[in-house]
């Protein structure tokens, strides 16, 4: 079992990661909850496969436990799901002292974490992410929201879980595909901060060589975005260089209307493409790129999209980390080390397309 804390003072939480910890929730939730009142919000998707189990084990611990569902799917993050899933809570006779259970992967948790953080002006809850993204990403740190027609996780807040509890089992019954797009974010914390666990997933070359030790994995990559969320839990500093590939990728993933590329995949080609830009300026160092490429192509992820870079640009203008008309791009200096670097938006054509001409 791999155990992290979390610091950050009275929202301090931890997080276990261990196979079949599932089976033992309603035990780990006994230590931190002392009333019998639970809600657990899923997936369709999610209720199907497992959502019986939770319920099961979750009343041989004691507890009475309730369950509201809603249709799987990034496009249902939003506001009626929100306002549908509160009600149903309030319906379940959830009062402010009981407890929310975001149970699946990043939609869930970003969509019940928010609900969980503004019903009755909050309530507390725990995350049980459910694919390898929410399980090395988005369960920890406490960022939740839901996107708007105006674009993604606009309506939101930092709001912190009571406990992560992590099974990589829950992953076997997971896509091919949404494995990989996971992968993507595994890559990025070696880019980004750890070039020895980067240097290790190069070695290990797929993802069935290191899912045998995947605990270890989901650790590192857990405890690099703890350490960073404990420096700046509120995103106004160092958190951002989180965000390495994703002003490119958010722009690819909006281009196609979020129909082409999951979010994964959008970012493995922001992470390529930045980094061919920022290795062209002079920012990091050569041949940095190529290994971006070689470890993303071995992870099979994509690298490159034909959409016109003049496109981009302008949908990079509208990102909301567009701050006064100044956005932030992560450049690495050298894998495991990064640089952030504010470019003016009226800039950005000048940077970016002389530079890929
Ligand atoms: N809060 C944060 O810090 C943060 C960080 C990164 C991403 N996000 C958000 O996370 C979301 C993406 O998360 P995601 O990639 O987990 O997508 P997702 O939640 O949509 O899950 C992907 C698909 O897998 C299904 N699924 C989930 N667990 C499964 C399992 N164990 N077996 C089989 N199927 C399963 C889901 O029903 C869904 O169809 C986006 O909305 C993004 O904005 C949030």
């Amino acid at each position: 079992m791999e155990k992290l804390h979390i610091n950050l003072g009275e929202k301090s939480y931890d997080i276990f990661i261990e196979k079949g910890v599932f089976s033992q929730v309603g035990e780990y939730i006994k230590k931190i909850y002392k009333n019998k009142k639970i809600v657990v919000v899923t997936d369709t998707n999610v209720d199907k496969l497992y959502g019986d189990q939770l319920i099961k084990t979750l009343v041989e611990s004691g507890f009475f436990p309730k369950k509201v569902v809603f249709i799987a799917g990034e496009e249902n993050k939003n506001f009626t799901t929100l306002i549908d899933v509160q009600e149903k809570i309030i319906d379940c006779g959830i009062k402010r002292g009981d407890l929310l259970i975001a149970f699946g992967g990043g939609v869930v948790g970003d969509l019940a974490g928010f609900a969980a953080s503004t019903l009755y002006r909050g309530i507390d809850f725990i995350q049980i992410p459910t694919t390898l993204l929410s399980q090395v990403d988005s369960s920890v740190g406490g960022k939740v929201a839901v996107d708007t027609s105006r674009g993604k996780n606009l309506v939101g807040s930092f709001y912190q879980p009571k406990l992560v509890l992590i099974d990589p089992n829950l992953l076997e019954t997971l896509e091919k595909r949404e494995v990989r797009s996971g992968m993507a974010e595994v890559i990025k914390y070696g880019a980004i901060y750890d070039k020895e666990f980067f240097n290790f997933l190069l070695k290990e070359n797929n993802y069935e060589n290191i899912s045998k030790n995947i605990e270890k994995i989901i650790k590192r990559c857990c405890e690099i975005k703890a350490k960073i969320v404990e420096i700046d839990e509120l995103d106004t500093g160092i958190r951002m260089i989180l965000n390495y590939g994703h002003t490119l990728g958010h722009a690819i993933e909006k281009h196609y209307n979020y129909g082409k590329y999951t979010h994964g995949e959008a970012i493995s080609i922001g992470m390529y493409e930045i980094t061919k830009i920022s290795e062209k300026l002079g920012v990091t160092s050569a041949n940095t790129s190529e290994k971006i490429k070689e470890i993303l192509i071995k992870y099979r992820l994509p690298v490159e999209d034909k959409v016109e870079t003049k496109d981009l640009i302008e949908i990079m203008k509208s990102d909301k980390k567009n701050i006064s008309g100044i956005l932030n791009f992560i450049f690495l200096k050298q894998i495991g080390e990064v640089e952030v670097i504010g470019v003016k938006e009226e800039k950005l054509e000048e940077i970016i397309l002389n530079i890929n001409n």
